[in-house]
Parts: C-alpha cells; structure tokens; sequence
C-alpha cells in the first residue's frame, strides 16, 4: 500500500531553510522562515518563560492530560491579551476558546468549526496570502475566493481593490483577515480601513477569521490589536486563530488557541462542545508544556511585566532593523527602500524578481524566498552590509 505513494518535493520555505542550513559559505544568510533571530543569530527564549519553566519544573506532580479546552489560566489570560481586558464580549460570556498546537492548530479548529457550521463557505484569502493557509483550511474542505490586497507598485496594501473584491463575500463567508504583520507582505491595514471591513461584515453578513500570529511584533500588544478589538466591537461574531510561537518564543511547544466571539453565552457554550470534538477527530488532546508556560506569565504580574519588557524590545528591535536596512540598501542600491520601514512584523517583499532571488542564493549565499519575501528578523549587524552589498549586484 505505502509503496505507491510517490516522495514530494520539499515545502517551499523550509526546504530552503534546509538548503541555507547545508550551504558552507560561512558568510550565508539565512532571511527564509518566520523566526525572531536576535543579534548573535540565534532565536531566544524569553527570560520570563525561563523563570516559569524553572518554576514549573519545581511544582509539576502529573503529565495527565490536560482539560479538552487546554489550561484554563491560559486561556482566559490569552482572550484577555487578545480582545482586551475591558472587552464588552467577554465581559458578557460571549467568548469561549479552545488551546491548540500552534496557531495551526487554531487555522484548522476555525476552519472545522466554519465546516460544520456552514459546509459550503467559501473562505476569502488576500492576495498574497501566507502559502499555509490554504492546506490548512482547504483540506477541511473549505473553498477559496482571493481578494486583492498586496500592490506592488506602492508596496502597500491596494484598499479600494480589496473592498471591490469583498463586495461579493456573503453572509455564510469568511474572510480571512491578518489581524497585524501581514505575512507574507507586512503591508497592514489602518483603523479606518479595519471599520470599512467591519461595515461591510455588518452590512453583507461575512464572518471574520483573523489569523492574529505576531501581536506585539508591529507597534505594540494593544496597538496591534486594534484592528481586531474594532471588529469584535461591532459585529457578533469574531473567529481568532491566536498563536504564542513567535510573541512568547514557544515555537516548538506549539500553543495557540481558537477563540470564538458568539452572538450570546448559549451559542459560545455550544461552540466550545463543537471545538473540543473537533480537536478529538484531529489530534484529540492539546499539548501541555507551551500553554502552562504562557499561562503562568499571563496571570503573573511579576513575569507578565518582565515579558513585556522583552516582547516590546523585540518589537523596537525589529522596527529599528527596518530602519537600518533601509539606509543600507538605499546607499548601496540607490532607489527608494522606505517602504520597509512603513511596513510592520517580520516580513517585506524587497521586489526582486525571482531570477534576481535565486541568484542571491546561488552566487551570495543570501537566502530568501522566490518572492523576494525577508524574514527581517534574520538581518543583524554583522550581515547587513554583507546583504545590501549582494543585492546591490543582483540587482
Ligand atoms: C500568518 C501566520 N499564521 C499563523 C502562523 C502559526 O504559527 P504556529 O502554528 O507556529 O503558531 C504563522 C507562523 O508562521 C503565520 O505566519
């Protein structure tokens, strides 16, 4: 039986991660897959999920499952980092999540949720959209519809082409939202244009799905989640696919959760049975370590207070590198980078063609997708002039 299934080709953004890891240029660069490097190049753990682990460590008496729901610290921590502490929704019981590996894991349950609910949804996804997505979602067997949204021309999002396009989302769609550092293109949508969206949500009836994966890596926890708290102020109902891979640094504990803003507390009890049996088909039970880590930093003031402080480094981090690069490849390519600085999270096509891509990879040991798209992130003091340089000659 097993014979007759044929090897497939590597996954577009690790298999080039792997290509970079066996490169032996010991000038390589590796600008490829979404994780937060620091300076020496290396993805930390954060010193408030340290101290939790010794502490978890000390205390831990069982490795029983546990809750089907997952950890409850966690997740009432996490929908209060997410909707925010004085939420209207959550203060009248309208909310109920599910913890899940990863914020996959989240996709996947939204997605088997939205199925039950609706079998014949079609779920609209931007143009570009993070590749995953549509494995995710569509082998529950959800249908795709794009709308248009990264311009390359401005390097920012074409607004009056996507609100055309949601035109035709209907009540029993989805539209699949990033709820800040839009992967792949970090190009974000203001305030004004989150209340246009939520207008034509209340008007046509679509459902949102925000995949919400980088809060605090764009300008900051609340300010990230603006966007998001003004959809959730203005319609019944809200799917969020939350993931703590990149804000906590747990990326291989998988921990995430699903949370589902209803249209009243009878509905999201309902919604929790449906999310739990889903989780039972799929993977049955949630992974514990990640979720006990997070939830003990969310109900600690203490180690809440110090994450934040790291969280919020991180974040200028990031917005200063993107400062950085852009004077580095306007003096060595001339032209105008300054879009990488208006764009937010880890991610910014440079608009390279793919030709010019793979030279970089080919001849300068630069590694970054076909797209152009950089993990910003990966770029440091040591390797920034060495990038512009290569792309200076590629281009
Ligand atoms: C847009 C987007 N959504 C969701 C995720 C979920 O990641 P994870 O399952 O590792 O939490 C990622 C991770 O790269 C992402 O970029």
């Amino acid at each position: 039986m097993l014979r007759s299934l044929q090897q497939l080709p590597a996954d577009p953004i690790l298999g080039l991660s792997a290509a970079c890891r066996a490169d032996p240029n010991p000038g390589k660069v590796d600008l490829t897959v979404g994780i937060y490097m620091d300076e020496a190049g290396v993805c930390p753990v954060f010193e408030a999920i340290q101290m939790a682990q010794r502490a978890l460590v000390e205390e831990e008496v069982t490795k029983a499952y546990l809750p089907a729901a997952g950890d409850e610290s966690f997740n009432t921590g996490l929908q209060r980092l997410v909707l925010g502490e004085g939420s209207a929704a959550l203060l009248e019981g309208r909310v109920s999540s599910i913890q899940t590996p990863g914020g996959c894991g989240a996709l996947r349950i939204g997605a088997e949720i939205v199925h039950a609910a609706a079998p014949d949804a079609r779920v609209w996804v931007s143009d570009p959209t993070w590749p995953v997505h549509i494995p995710l979602l569509g082998s529950v067997g959800l249908e795709f519809r794009t709308y248009n949204y990264y311009d390359p021309a401005t390097h920012g999002v074409n607004f009056d082409a996507m609100v055309e396009d949601l035109k035709n989302a209907v009540a029993g769609d989805v539209v699949l939202l990033h709820g800040c550092c839009h992967n792949p293109c970090g190009a974000d949508l203001t305030l004004p244009q989150w209340g246009v969206i939520a207008e034509m949500a209340e008007r046509q009836g679509f459902t949102p799905f925000v995949d919400f994966a980088y809060q605090g890596l764009g300008d900051g926890l609340e300010e990230d989640a603006a966007g998001l708290r003004l959809l959730v102020s203005r319609l019944p109902e809200v799917i969020v696919a939350a993931s703590c891979s990149k804000n906590f640094g747990l990326y291989r504990e998988r921990v995430g959760a699903a949370i589902f803003v209803c249209s009243d507390a009878a509905n999201a009890r309902a919604i929790l049975s449906q999310s739990q049996a889903a989780a039972r088909r799929v993977y049955s039970m949630p992974p514990a370590q990640g979720a006990l880590l997070a939830g003990r930093v969310l109900s600690d003031d203490r180690l809440g207070a110090i994450w934040r402080t790291e969280l919020s480094a991180m974040c200028q981090r990031i917005n200063g590198l993107r400062s950085d690069l852009r004077r580095a490849l306007e003096a060595q390519c001339g032209g105008d980078f300054a879009f990488i600085e208006r764009e937010k999270g880890m991610f910014s096509f440079l608009g390279l063609s793919a030709e010019q891509a793979q030279r970089l990879r080919h001849e300068h040991s630069v590694y970054m997708l076909d797209s152009s798209r950089i993990n910003v992130a990966g770029v440091n003091a040591r390797n920034i002039g060495y990038i512009a340089e290569s792309v200076a000659k590629v281009l």
